[in-house]
C-alpha cells in the first residue's frame, strides 16, 4: 500500500510537470466530451467562501473560432485546429484579488484536465477588445471576459531545460521552456 502511495504522488508530480502550452495542433477538432471534463476540473477549483464565480463559453464553430483568433496573440505562431474555452468571470460575485486567484486556479485546472485528456492548451492573456467580441458571443454585461484557453490535438512537445526567461523555438522549431529551480526560489526557515 504504501509503495502504491508512493507511486501515485510520484506520478502526479510527473503528471503536473509534463503540462506545457501548447501552440501546434493536429488537423482534428478536439472532442467537446474531453472539453467538457476539463471545464468541469476548473470548476472543482478552490474559490472563497466557494463563491465558484466561473462560467464558460466553449468555441467550435469555424465563424465565432476566426473572431477570436484575430483578437489573441501568440507567443509562438500557432498552427492547426484548436477549439476554444472562453473563461467569464463573475466579478461582483468575488471582487479583486481573491476572485483573480480562484480565476486562476480554474484556467489551472482546466489546463491539467486537457493534459489528462490527451489534449494540449494554452492560456491566452491577452485578448484585445473584449467589447466586441462580448456581443459577437452573446456574454452577458455582467461577466468579464477573463481569459481564453485554446485547446486541441497536441502536435508538438516543448523541451524543458534549466533557468529563466522567454521560451524559444530553437532552429528545428522545437519550443524551449526555460524553468527554475525550486531550490533557487525557496528559503527554508526550520
Ligand atoms: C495569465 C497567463 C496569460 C498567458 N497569456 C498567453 C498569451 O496571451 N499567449 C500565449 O501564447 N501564451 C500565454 N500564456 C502561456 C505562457 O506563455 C506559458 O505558460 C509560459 O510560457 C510557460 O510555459 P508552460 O505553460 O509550458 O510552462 C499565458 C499564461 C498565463 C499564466
Amino acid at each position: 500500500m504504501l509503495y502504491l502511495l508512493f507511486l501515485t504522488s510520484h506520478d502526479f508530480h510527473e503528471f503536473i510537470q509534463a503540462r506545457r502550452s501548447i501552440r501546434r495542433f493536429g488537423e482534428e477538432m478536439p472532442p467537446l466530451s474531453s472539453i467538457m471534463k476539463a471545464i468541469e476540473d476548473g470548476m472543482y477549483a478552490p474559490s472563497p467562501v466557494n463563491s465558484q464565480p466561473w462560467y464558460f463559453v466553449v468555441v467550435m464553430g469555424e465563424r465565432e473560432r476566426k473572431e477570436i483568433e484575430e483578437r489573441i496573440e501568440w507567443l509562438i505562431p500557432p498552427q492547426g485546429k484548436r477549439a476554444y474555452i472562453v473563461v467569464l468571470w463573475d466579478s461582483l460575485k468575488t471582487p479583486g484579488w481573491a476572485g483573480i486567484a480562484c480565476m486562476g486556479a480554474c484556467c489551472e485546472n482546466i489546463l491539467l484536465g486537457l493534459h489528462a485528456e490527451g489534449l494540449g492548451g494554452c492560456w491566452i492573456g491577452s485578448i484585445k477588445e473584449k467589447d466586441s467580441l462580448r456581443t459577437i458571443l452573446k456574454i452577458p454585461q455582467h461577466l468579464s471576459i477573463f481569459s481564453i484557453i485554446a485547446c486541441g490535438y497536441p502536435q508538438e512537445k516543448p523541451l524543458i531545460e534549466t533557468g529563466e526567461g522567454r521560451p524559444y523555438l530553437d532552429k528545428k522549431k522545437v519550443l524551449h521552456v526555460p524553468k527554475v529551480p525550486v531550490k533557487e526560489r525557496v528559503r527554508v526557515i526550520e
